[in-house]
């Protein structure tokens, strides 16, 4: 059985994800980049600030034209946007089905750690009020490489005493799921087959994120 849980943050435990991308839309048109669809977004989902801002402005080879200093100041332009979208956020946001599964792991023993590439996350479970459920929280700042690298994952697992082999890994992004993949822990997607790929075992509502589904995808993946 595995003995811990990494979960990412935004867009599985809470719709935190829409609220990057209505940010990161915002800002790349306010500097003339319509290209930030939703398709595009996909691509975004579990990047680090830093990478998203420079794949938008790769979108219109946008990136030469802005000094460090104009980078880091539209980093900040986005995250104060999307910092006042999460400010209301409440405990009424968290995905159904999640914080059950977090009391029915805590029953069993399994550990928990929080594996988001967001700078925001400590704050986001506070206002969920769920950071008492988290035996960890891995700082994105601490590592090396960001998602699709495993190393925050690799972080959780360690930061918990869990072995990552042992252990599960739960995302709603591409990049989340090769990081899980390449760190060795059982990926699930929350999401579709046609974002995520048809290899690994998937949810579409974290309704269905059962403690009763990891055991079966454990039982049947290791
Ligand atoms: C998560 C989200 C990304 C976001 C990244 C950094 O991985 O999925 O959309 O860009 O965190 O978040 P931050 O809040 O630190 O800008
Ligand atoms: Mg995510």
């Amino acid at each position: 059985m595995f003995q811990a849980v990494l979960f990412d943050l935004d867009g599985v435990i809470c719709d935190t994800a829409e609220y990057h991308y209505q940010a990161w839309k915002q800002l790349a048109e306010e500097i003339g980049i319509q290209g930030v669809t939703r398709k595009f977004n996909e691509q975004l989902k579990g990047v680090s600030r830093e990478e998203s801002l420079k794949r938008i402005l790769d979108l219109e080879g946008k990136r030469e034209f802005y000094s460090d200093e104009e980078f880091s100041s539209l980093m900040k332009r986005k995250n104060d946007g999307y910092v006042q979208m999460i400010e209301n956020v409440t405990k009424e946001d968290v995905y159904p089905g999640i914080e059950f599964l977090l009391t029915q792991l805590k029953k069993k023993g399994i550990k928990i750690a929080l594996a988001s590439a967001s700078k925001n996350a400590p704050f986001l479970l506070e206002k969920m009020q769920l950071r008492e459920y988290f035996d960890a929280i891995a700082n994105p700042n601490e590592v090396k490489s960001s998602k699709p690298a495993p190393d925050i994952f690799l972080l959780a697992a360690e930061m918990v005493g869990v072995e990552i082999v042992e252990s599960i890994g739960v995302e709603d992004a591409i990049a989340g799921i090769e990081a899980i993949k390449s760190a060795g822990a059982l990926p699930i997607g929350v999401g579709r087959k046609e974002d995520l790929g048809e290899d690994i075992s998937l949810v579409s509502s974290t309704s269905d994120l059962t403690i009763e589904f990891l055991e079966r995808a454990w039982a049947e993946k290791r």
